[in-house]
Formats: C-alpha cells, structure tokens, sequence
C-alpha cells in the first residue's frame, strides 16, 4: 500500500453527504475545502457539522477540544475556482452534488480545468456511470466513486467503484484515504446502482409493492424487518430516511440501466413524490415527522 500524500480535500455540495464527507475527514485531521453555490448551504452545513462533531463528543468518541479543531480544519467557499489556489489546491475533489449527470457532467468538466493535472476527481454519486463521468475528462484514468453512506460519521462502509478507464495508482489512493478515515472500503465495478443500491432499492421498492397491495401497514412491513432481520431501521423508515425522490430516481436509473422490469418503481412510491411526500424531509412520508 503506497504512504498517503493526499492532506487537502475539497468537497463540492454542502448537504447531507457532502457535510458528513468534510465532517469526517476534518476529524480525521485533512484540511477541507467545502464548496455549494450559495454562503446559506454553507452555514447551515457548518452547523450540522458543528452538531455532530458535539455529540460524538458527548459520546465520548472524539476529545472536546477537537470538535474545534476539526471545525477550524474546514474552509468553506462559493468560488469553486478557489479549488486552484496554489497554496489551497486540494489533491483530491469529492463531488457530492446533487444527483442529475447534466449537473455532475458540468462539474467534471469544469474541475477538470481548474484542478492541477495530478488531482483526483471522486464522486459520491449513488448511481451514475463513473465511466461516464470519467469521459467528461482529460483524466478518466484519475477518476472513480467513493460512495459513502448516510449517516456517513456513522456508517462504516466506502463503496469505491472503479471506472473502466480508473488506473491503480487512482484505487490504490481512494482505498488508503478510506483507511485513514477509519472506514471499510469495498471495491466493485462500474454498473447500474453499484452494489448497495441495486440490492437496497428493490428491497424498498417491495416493501413499497407490500403496501400499497394492502399486504401490511408500514409499520409492520418495518417490524418485520427489524424483529425479524435485525436492521436498524426497516426499509420504509430506510426510504424516508434516504428521501423517496432519491429512491424513485435510483430505480428509475437501474431500470433503464438494466432493463429489466423488476426494477420499475411501485406506483405508491412515485404517487408519493408527486404529492411532495418526500420522508424525513419534507416531514411526511410512509411516517410523519412534525
Ligand atoms: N453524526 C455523528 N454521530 C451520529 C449521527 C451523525 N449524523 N447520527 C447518529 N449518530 C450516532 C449517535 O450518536 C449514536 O452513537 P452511539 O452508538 O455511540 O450512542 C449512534 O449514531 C446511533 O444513533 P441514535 O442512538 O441517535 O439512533 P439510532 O440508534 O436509531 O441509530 C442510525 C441511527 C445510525 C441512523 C441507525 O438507525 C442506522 O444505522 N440506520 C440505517 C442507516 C442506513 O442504512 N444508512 C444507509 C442509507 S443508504 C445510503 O446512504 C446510500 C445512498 O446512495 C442512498
């Protein structure tokens, strides 16, 4: 395993994935560049950042006085440019925006030319091709996914998917920084939904199917889950947690990705986005949250 040179990270998008992203490298001691387009998604990412370096805290899991530390680790800006600064210039980029190829395509495009030629271009993307997004560039061999999962200081696995045009040297760097992080880093192959959520989606797209059949209430279809199967959380809860427009899309994408019709989205789930019902988010989804 090659010594790690990277110390500078810049993550661009400041919401949920993006803040737990600068949240736990800054902890781990990198400098982190975080980059949104407006100040307001940066402070508020701050605060979050800020709230859950606190309570980790006050678990006893990290020394009061490094939530300070890690916090004054973290530069925000809107300037994506400032990504070029010499004195600044992260050695990697994490991109966690949202979720559309036209807005990541238009990213990667633009890191491309601002970053210096030896910088990495990660994307924490959860469905989108990495191949795709690596042909966007003049460095797909420097491109790959680090996908991280919600809540990322929690949650102890890195899905690091490998691009076709992905070189070792790329792999070899992303699997240490993962390490350093205190992660597991799992390495698969580009495909539709990777691995984790081409087999966590179906699964919420049945409990959706067992509702909306009238097979059980939520409620059930969750206990069922967790008595039966010990997750921490059944899928429906999973669902709202996750935002069920984020679920919608992901199967929409395995679906056209792979063409088969097991992976069309349930009806209740899309009637329900439609309807603005969108989980913990937006306060209602299979539950409400006032
Ligand atoms: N930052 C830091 N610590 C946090 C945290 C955060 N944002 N959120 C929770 N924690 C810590 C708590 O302090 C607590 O620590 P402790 O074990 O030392 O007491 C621990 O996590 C558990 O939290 P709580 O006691 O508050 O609540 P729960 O026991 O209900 O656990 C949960 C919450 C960790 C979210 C748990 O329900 C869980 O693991 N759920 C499943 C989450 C999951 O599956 N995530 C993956 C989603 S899929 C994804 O992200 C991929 C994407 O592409 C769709």
């Amino acid at each position: 395993m090659p010594e790690n040179t990277i110390q500078t990270i810049g993550v661009i998008g400041a919401g949920t994935m993006g803040s737990g992203i600068a949240h736990v490298f800054a902890r781990s001691g990198f400098s982190v560049i975080l980059c949104d387009i407006q100040q307001d998604f940066l402070l508020k990412a701050k605060d979050r950042i800020r709230t859950n370096l606190n309570r980790e805290a006050a678990k006893g899991k990290l020394p009061q006085d490094q939530v300070d530390q890690a916090l004054a680790r973290i530069t925000t800006t809107t300037d994506r440019t400032a990504l070029a600064q010499a004195d600044f210039a992260p050695q990697i980029v994490i991109e966690a925006a949202s979720e559309r190829f036209d807005l990541k395509a238009e990213l990667f495009q633009s890191l491309d030319k601002i970053l210096p030629a030896e910088a990495i271009l990660a994307t924490n993307t959860s469905s989108i091709s990495i191949t795709k997004l690596a042909a966007q560039t003049q460095r797909p061999a420097q491109v790959i996914g680090m996908h991280f999962f919600n809540p990322v200081p929690v949650m102890a696995l890195v899905e690091i998917i490998r691009g076709l045009q992905t070189n070792q040297a790329t792999y070899d760097a992303v699997h240490a920084l993962s390490k350093l992080l205190g992660k597991t880093p799992i390495e698969v192959n580009d495909s539709p939904g990777f691995v984790s959520n081409r087999v966590l989606m179906p699964l919420i797209n049945e409990a959706a199917f067992t509702v909306m059949e009238g097979v059980a209430t939520a409620e059930a279809v969750d206990q069922v889950f967790q008595l039966g199967m010990a997750h921490p959380m059944g899928p429906l809860t999973l669902a709202d947690f996750i935002g069920l427009d984020v679920c919608v899309d992901i199967l929409r994408m395995l679906h056209q990705g792979l063409g088969d019709p097991k992976y069309r989205p349930c009806p209740l789930l899309v009637r329900m986005v439609d309807a603005g019902w969108l989980g913990r988010k937006s306060g209602r989804g299979f539950y409400s949250y006032p």
